[in-house]
């Protein structure tokens, strides 16, 4: 099983980096896991652009979400949404359709358990439009627990979409 990783933010020091570093580190012996940084490159998504001769990032985004089995996103919530990255992101997929069916696990990692949440919430609706299968939604909160339920959620996500046929 491939398992893609995205993170929303673009920090270099990020949180939600750290997460998915975490369950890299975590990820089962048959998983394969990959971060991937490529939404940082993408042009804002302009249907204008799109089509044959698409630009290369875009193209790239598109291959590799096509190439796998599973995704796990961490992203922050800023101004009470997602993150413009992510959204950007998503965006350009649905035209073409790789997130349509796909098993996608959402989280972020957050200083307290309050906040997070509606990033989350906004992440949700919009991956529901591209027509991802959604696991968690719950934020992880940077503290003694961040490893044990970041793993956690990496289960659940390689458990649901060996589950889900796409
Ligand atoms: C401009 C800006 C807006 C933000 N808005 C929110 C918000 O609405 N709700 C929230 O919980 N945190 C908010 N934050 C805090 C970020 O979500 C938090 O710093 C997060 O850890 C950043 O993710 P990263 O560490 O992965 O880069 C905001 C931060 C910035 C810089």
């Amino acid at each position: 099983m491939r398992v893609l990783a995205i993170c929303g933010s673009l920090q270099q020091k990020s949180g939600n980096l750290e997460l998915l570093r975490i369950a890299a580190a975590g990820a089962p012996e048959r998983v394969e896991f990959l971060l991937f940084d490529g939404i940082r490159r993408l042009p804002l998504f302009n249907p204008d652009l799109d089509g044959e001769d698409a630009p290369a990032a875009v193209r790239d985004w598109r291959k590799v979400l096509l190439a796998c089995d599973a995704i796990l996103v961490a992203s922050p919530e800023y101004g009470h949404s997602l993150s413009g990255a992510l959204k950007n992101a998503i965006d350009w997929t649905i035209p073409s359709g790789e997130l349509y069916g796909k098993t996608v696990a959402i989280t972020a990692a957050v200083a307290a358990p309050e906040r997070g949440r509606l990033g989350l919430q906004a992440l949700r609706v919009t991956l529901q439009a591209a027509g991802s299968v959604i696991v968690g939604g719950e934020p992880i909160v940077r503290g003694p627990n961040f490893k044990i339920e970041t793993h956690a959620l990496l289960r659940k996500l390689v458990e649901r979409a060996n589950a889900t046929p796409e």
